[in-house]
Formats: C-alpha cells, sequence, structure tokens
C-alpha cells in the first residue's frame, strides 16, 4: 500500500513537472513569435550566428552561402515591418534596414568570389549594424537578445 501511494506522489510530481515546463514552454514561444519582425530576427539570428563562426574558413563558404541567403529573406521581409516599440520611426527602421541588406548583398558577393577577408570584414559591420539597431528601435529590456 505504501509503495502504491508513494508511486502515485511520484506520477503526480511529474506530471506536474511536465505540466510546467510545457507551459513555460509555450510562454517563452509565444514571446518570440509576439511579432512578424520578431520572428524574421529570429531567423536571421540563429543563421548569424553560426556565420560568424565560419566567416573566415573559405572551406566552408558554399555552407556560409546559404547562410546569408537565410539572413538576405529575412532582412528583405524585416524591411517591411515596424519596430514594435517604435511604430512611429518606421520610415527610418525601414531605412536602416535597406542599408544592412545591401550590405548582406556585398557580404555574399564577397563570398562567392572567395574573399573571405571582405567577408569578415563585412560580417562585423553587420554586427554593428546590429548593434546600433536594436539600440535605436528595439525595446532596451530585450536588448540582451
Ligand atoms: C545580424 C543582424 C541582426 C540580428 C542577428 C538580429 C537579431 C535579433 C533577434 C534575435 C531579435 C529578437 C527577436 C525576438 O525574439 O523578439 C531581434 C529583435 C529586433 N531587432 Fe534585430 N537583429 C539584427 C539586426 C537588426 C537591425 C539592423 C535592426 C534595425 C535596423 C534590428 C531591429 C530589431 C528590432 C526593432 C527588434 C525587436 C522586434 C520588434 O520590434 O518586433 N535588428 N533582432
Amino acid at each position: 500500500m505504501k509503495i502504491r501511494i508513494l508511486l502515485l506522489s511520484l506520477i503526480c510530481s511529474a506530471a506536474a513537472v511536465t505540466g510546467v515546463n510545457a507551459a513555460e514552454g509555450k510562454a517563452k514561444g509565444g514571446d518570440k513569435d509576439e511579432t512578424v519582425l520578431g520572428g524574421h530576427m529570429d531567423k536571421m539570428g540563429g543563421a548569424f550566428r553560426k556565420l560568424k563562426r565560419q566567416i573566415s574558413d573559405a572551406s566552408k563558404n558554399a555552407d556560409s552561402l546559404t547562410l546569408v541567403a537565410t539572413i538576405k529573406a529575412a532582412g528583405i521581409e524585416s524591411a517591411k515591418e515596424k519596430p514594435a516599440w517604435k511604430p512611429e520611426d518606421a520610415a527610418k527602421f525601414q531605412a536602416k534596414m535597406k542599408d544592412f541588406n545591401a550590405k548582406v548583398d556585398k557580404l555574399e558577393a564577397a563570398l562567392k568570389a572567395n574573399d573571405n577577408a571582405t567577408a569578415a570584414k563585412i560580417c562585423d559591420e553587420l554586427g554593428q549594424a546590429q548593434k546600433e539597431g536594436h539600440k535605436e528601435f528595439k525595446k532596451p529590456d530585450e536588448k540582451k537578445k
């Protein structure tokens, strides 16, 4: 009998933990895709993180070009959106995104030419544009992302 009670309470606590995790996952997922722009930015974020690690490695240029294609597609879509925190600055934001996208095109050309030194330099510039863009248009408490 005691064992049964023990088993039952174990099952209950396991279910409770699973339930909590599921709820957190949902809340987190909900936050992430809260805005259309946030969704595009997330796609850009995953690709950019990997790209930075391998940008100087010419043997990975084919893969780097697929990452750049992801960033490019997300950048083009982002330029059609408004920043949630400062919707009134939409025009300025869109102009900055277009500058960013022009740099992404240059990065693509450098990789196609196997010019990894130039590609690495442009990659740094994109990181800088990210920092500036987030400072200007992103809600301060989300800056850490
Ligand atoms: C390599 C470049 C960039 C990366 C990797 C990047 C990544 C991200 C990530 C991961 C988020 C959080 C998304 C979320 O889950 O809500 C975000 C949000 C955001 N980013 Fe970027 N970003 C980049 C460039 C830029 C640039 C250039 C700008 C502005 C010109 C910008 C403006 C924003 C804004 C406004 C948000 C908040 C989302 C919203 O308002 O709905 N980002 N970004």
